[in-house]
């Protein structure tokens, strides 16, 4: 079966999209279904590094484990690797479509907020700043948009 390849893009690729990434492969992995998953970054300040200390430790106690990642930023030809290019916020939008080279590039960026309320274009909110709160909160969503995306695609 042909594989659908799912990338999540923030800044960093340290806090949002590597937990999303995180969130996504544990539920294909449940589901055992023919999808993939990656994240990058827009930005190249934390390129091989492992995602940020505080989503790493609050990621295990919901039971995700992204120990393993390695951040990377984004680039152009992440268009013809992946299917759909899911985008964390307006900023992480405009960054990445700044690099499409036609309609078909274009297509594949989603706001992954959209998933869970339509064409809201909503934000999942950068945590890198904030405290512990706002570190749970991020992952709350990312389940609960993650969830909504499998629902939207005929899983769950
Ligand atoms: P992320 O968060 O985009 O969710 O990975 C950030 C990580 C690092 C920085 C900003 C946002 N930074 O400015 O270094």
């Amino acid at each position: 079966m042909v594989q659908k390849r799912v990338l999540m893009v923030c800044l960093g690729n340290i806090c949002r999209s590597p937990m999303a990434e995180g969130w996504l492969k544990h539920k294909i992995d449940q589901l055992q279904i023919p999808y993939s998953t990656d994240s990058a970054g827009t930005a190249n300040y934390h390129v091989g590094e492992k995602p940020d200390s505080r989503m790493r430790k609050h990621a295990l106690e919901y039971g995700c484990n992204i120990e393993s990642l390695r951040a990377r930023q984004f680039k152009q030809s992440d268009f013809d690797t992946f299917d759909i290019v899911f985008v964390m916020d307006a900023s992480n939008y405009e960054n990445v479509t700044r690099l499409c080279r036609d309609d078909a590039d274009k297509k594949k960026v989603r706001y992954l907020l959209n998933e869970l309320e339509p064409n809201s274009n909503a934000e999942v909110p950068d945590p890198y700043y904030g405290g512990e709160e706002d570190f749970r909160h991020v992952i709350q969503l990312l389940d609960k948009a993650t969830d909504a995306f499998l629902k939207n695609e005929g899983y769950l």
